[in-house]
C-alpha cells in the first residue's frame, strides 16, 4: 500500500515526507518536484515568506541511479528561514486558525500549534504528490488543478484543448484558465490586502487518463471518492469538497443528474474502452470507482485567518478582550493552494493504481495494467 507522512514545523530546520509503499524501477526527475514546489510559492496575494524561500527537495532515500528502489523515499525540504527557536508565543490566539483550541488541547503553547497547523507542511505533500505524478505518467494520467473562484468572482475557463488551458494557467498567476479575467482579480486581491482582509476561493482539479475501477464499491474506506475527499479536506483551510456536479445535484431529478451510457467501438482501445458519456456529472467516479470518464473535484477554501485587521480575541494570559496576534501572512493563497489539491489528489490516485496493479515494480504494474485493458474489453 502507497501512504506518506511529513514531519516539521514551519519555522523548524527542515520538512520531511517519507513515503512507503513506491514501486520500484520509477526513473525521478527532481527537477520536475522542484517545479511543483516552485509554483506552491507562487500565485498572486502571498506574504513576503515565499521570497525568503526557494523550495528545493532533496531525496535522501530509496533512490539509486534516479530510479526508484521499492524501498522507503524520504523527501527533505530545507527550511531555509529556519529561526524557530527564537520566536516568542502569540498571546492572543487568531480565529480560525488552530491556535486556541489546539493550545488547550495540549495543554500548551499558540507556538506549538500554529508551527504544525500552518500551511507551510503542504510543501513536503506537494513533494510527494510530484513524486506519485511520476509513476502516474507511465501510465499517461495527467494531474491537472487551477483556480475557478476568488472570493466571490468565477473565473471562467475559456473554451480550449486541455494542452491549451494547461499553457493558460501556467502563464497566468492566478493559475486561473481565463487570462482576461485576471487584472480585475488581482485588483480585488490588492483591494482586500489594503483593507486588511483576506480572500479565499474554489479550486478545482481534472484527472485525465484513470482507467475503470480505481477504489472499490466493496468497503466504505476503500471507496475512491471518499479517499479524494478525505486527502482534499485534509489541505489546510478546505472547507468543502465536490465530485463531478457535486452540492447541485442534491437540487435536480435524477434525469438531469445521472450520465447516460453510449459504445462507440472505434475507442474500445482507450481509457473510456468505448464506453461513452455524453455528460460527466459524475465527475469520474461511480459507487466509489473510476469509470473511464476524466475525475473532476472542487475544493472550497476559506479566507486566510491572520488579518492585518485583526478580529476580537482574548488575551490568554490575562483573559482581558485584545484583538488576535498578526503574523507576517497572505492575503490570498487561493493559487498555491490549487498546486497543493493538484498534488494531495495525484498521490490517491497513485495509491488506487498501485491497490489494483500491484506495487512492487513499474514493469509488473504495466504488464498487469496492459492486461485487464484487455480482459475489460473482452467483457
Ligand atoms: C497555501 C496556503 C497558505 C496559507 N497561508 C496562511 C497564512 O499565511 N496565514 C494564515 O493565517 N493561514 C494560512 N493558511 C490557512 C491555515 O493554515 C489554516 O486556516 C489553519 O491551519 C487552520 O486550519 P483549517 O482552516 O483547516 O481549519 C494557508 C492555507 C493554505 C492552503
Amino acid at each position: 500500500m502507497l501512504r506518506y507522512w511529513t514531519a516539521g514545523e514551519s519555522h523548524g530546520k527542515t520538512l520531511l515526507a517519507l513515503v512507503d509503499g513506491f514501486p520500484a524501477g520509477v526513473a525521478i526527475a527532481t527537477d520536475a518536484i522542484d517545479a511543483e514546489l516552485r509554483r506552491r510559492q507562487g500565485g498572486y496575494g502571498r506574504g513576503g515568506r515565499q521570497r525568503i524561500e526557494t523550495d528545493k527537495v532533496d531525496i535522501r532515500t530509496g533512490i539509486w541511479q534516479g530510479v526508484t528502489l521499492g524501498s522507503p523515499i524520504a523527501l527533505e525540504v530545507v527550511n531555509r528561514d529556519y529561526k524557530l527557536e527564537r520566536l516568542d508565543d502569540l498571546p492572543r490566539p487568531r480565529p480560525g486558525h488552530g491556535d486556541l483550541t489546539g493550545a488547550i488541547k495540549y495543554l500548551g503553547s499558540v507556538r506549538g500549534v500554529l508551527e504544525r497547523s500552518s500551511a507551510r507542511e503542504t510543501a513536503v505533500r506537494v513533494a510527494a504528490g510530484a513524486l506519485a505524478k511520476q509513476l502516474l505518467a507511465s501510465f499517461d494520467i495527467s494531474v491537472f488543478g487551477y483556480v475557478l473562484e476568488v472570493g466571490p468572482e468565477r473565473i471562467e475557463p475559456v473554451d480550449a484543448t486541455l494542452a491549451e488551458l494547461r499553457g493558460i494557467r501556467d502563464q497566468s498567476e492566478l493559475y486561473s484558465l481565463n487570462l482576461d479575467r485576471d487584472p480585475a482579480i488581482q485588483q480585488l486581491i490588492d483591494a482586500t490586502g489594503k483593507s486588511g482582509d483576506t480572500l479565499g476561493g474554489m479550486i478545482e482539479v481534472r484527472v485525465d487518463g484513470c482507467p475503470f475501477g480505481l477504489g472499490t464499491h466493496a468497503q466504505w474506506d476503500q471507496k475512491l471518492d471518499g479517499r479524494l475527499a478525505q486527502a482534499v479536506m485534509a489541505v489546510q483551510a478546505i472547507k468543502g469538497v465536490e465530485i463531478g456536479l457535486g452540492f447541485e445535484a442534491a437540487r435536480r431529478p435524477g434525469s438531469q443528474v445521472h450520465d447516460p451510457i453510449h459504445y462507440d467501438p472505434s475507442a474500445a482501445g482507450t481509457a473510456t474502452l468505448g464506453y461513452q458519456r455524453p455528460t460527466n456529472n459524475a465527475g469520474g467516479l461511480e459507487a466509489g470507482m473510476t469509470n473511464g470518464q476524466p475525475i473532476v473535484i472542487r475544493a472550497a477554501k476559506k479566507p486566510i485567518s491572520t488579518l492585518a485587521k485583526p478580529l476580537a480575541s482574548i488575551n490568554l494570559d490575562t483573559k482581558q478582550p485584545e484583538e488576535a496576534s498578526y503574523e507576517r501572512s497572505d492575503v490570498c493563497a487561493i493559487s498555491a493552494a490549487s498546486v497543493i489539491v493538484e498534488n494531495v489528489v495525484a498521490f490517491e490516485i497513485a495509491r488506487a493504481m498501485i491497490d489494483k496493479f500491484g506495487g512492487d515494480s513499474l514493469a509488473e504494474m504495466q504488464a498487469r495494467y496492459q492486461l485487464f485493458l484487455e480482459m475489460a474489453r473482452e467483457r
